[in-house]
C-alpha cells in the first residue's frame, strides 16, 4: 500500500513509519522540514499534492490547526484519511466531518485496542452502578499540548450517553432515576469550598515525564470502589492501530468511520 504519513518526524509519527515500514508498505512522510528516518523519504508540505495523486491512504498525527488544512487537501484528492490528532474544537470537528463528504475519514482519539475495550467496560460499569460517583484521571508526558486528552473526552461522552439512557429508561418506566440534571458536568479539578453535585464527574489531568498515556475511571459508592485503568506502555500500540486503520480504510467510500469499525 502507498501510504503518506503526516507528522512523520513526531513522537507518534516515527513509530507509525516504523510499523508501516515493517509491514512492507511504501511510505512517504510529511514534516515541516525535510528529513529522513530509516530510509523513508520525508518531504515538506509542498510535496503533498503530488504524493496524494497515487496514495492509497494518509495517516495524520500532528496538531488540530495543521490537520484542518491537510484535511482540505486530502479530501480534494479523495484519499482515505486516518486522523489521530486530538484537541479539535467544534469548528475543527465540523470541518473534518465536511471532509468526510468527499473522502473516507476515520478519526479516533485513541488507536489502542485496549482503550476501545475500556470504553465498553466503562459503559457496562455505569449501567451496573447507576448510583455511584465517577471520577476520571488521565496522565500523559510533559510534551502533550491538549488537556484533557481526546481519550478522556471520549470516556466522558460514553458516561454522558449512559446517564442519558438511564434518565430515559427511568422516565419511561416511571422509576425515580438519580437526579443527574440534564447533562454531565465535567468538573476540571477542584479548589476551595464546593460540594460534589450529582451530575458532576471530576476530571483530573497530570502531565509529567514521558508517560505514554494512562486513563483511570473510578466508580465509588456503597462502601466500595471500582477502578478501571488503561495504560499504554509504548507508542507502538497507537502506531499499530493507526496502520490497521489505514489498511482497512483504503478503498472505502467517502464517509465517517471510527476505530470500532476496524476492530
Ligand atoms: N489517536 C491516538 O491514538 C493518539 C496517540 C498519540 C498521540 N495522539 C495525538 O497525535 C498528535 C501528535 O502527537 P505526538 O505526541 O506525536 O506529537 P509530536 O511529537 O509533537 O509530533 C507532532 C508532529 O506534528 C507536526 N506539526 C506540529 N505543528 C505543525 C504544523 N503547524 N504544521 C504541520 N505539522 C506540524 C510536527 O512536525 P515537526 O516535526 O516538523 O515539528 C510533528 O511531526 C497529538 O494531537 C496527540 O494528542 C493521538
Amino acid at each position: 500500500m502507498k501510504l503518506v504519513v503526516i507528522g512523520a518526524t513526531g513522537r507518534t509519527g516515527t513509530e507509525i513509519v516504523a510499523e508501516a515500514s515493517g509491514r512492507g508498505h511504501d511510505i512517504d512522510g510529511i514534516a515541516r522540514s525535510e528529513d529522513s528516518i530509516e530510509d523513508v523519504r520525508v518531504h515538506t508540505n509542498d510535496a503533498l499534492p503530488g504524493l496524494l495523486e497515487d496514495a492509497d491512504a494518509v495517516i495524520d498525527f500532528t496538531v488540530p490547526d495543521a490537520t484542518r488544512e491537510y484535511a482540505e487537501l486530502v479530501a480534494e484528492a479523495g484519499v482515505p484519511y486516518v486522523v489521530g490528532t486530538t484537541g479539535f474544537d467544534e469548528r475543527g470537528l465540523a470541518e473534518l466531518r465536511e471532509a468526510s463528504e468527499s473522502t473516507a475519514v476515520l478519526k479516533a482519539s485513541n488507536f489502542a485496542k485496549g482503550v476501545q475495550a475500556l470504553l465498553k467496560v466503562v459503559e457496562a460499569g455505569v449501567e451496573a452502578l447507576p448510583e455511584y460517583d465517577i471520577e476520571l484521571t488521565e496522565t500523559h508526558h510533559s510534551g502533550k499540548r491538549d488537556a484533557p486528552s481526546g481519550t478522556a473526552n471520549t470516556v466522558l461522552d460514553v458516561i454522558d450517553e449512559a446517564w442519558a439512557a438511564q434518565r430515559a429508561a427511568g422516565e419511561s418506566s416511571g422509576d425515580e432515576p438519580r437526579d443527574r440534571g440534564e447533562e454531565l458536568d465535567r468538573t476540571h479539578g477542584r479548589e476551595g469550598e464546593h460540594l460534589r453535585e450529582e451530575n458532576e464527574v471530576g476530571v483530573h489531568v497530570r502531565r509529567a515525564g514521558n508517560v505514554r498515556g494512562e486513563h483511570e475511571v473510578l466508580l465509588a459508592g456503597n462502601d466500595e470502589v471500582l477502578t478501571l485503568t488503561h495504560r499504554a506502555e509504548s507508542r507502538r500500540v497507537f502506531a499499530a492501530g493507526a496502520v490497521d486503520a489505514a489498511e482497512w480504510l483504503a478503498g472505502k467510500d467517502a464517509g465517517w468511520y471510527d476505530f470500532e469499525d476496524v476492530l
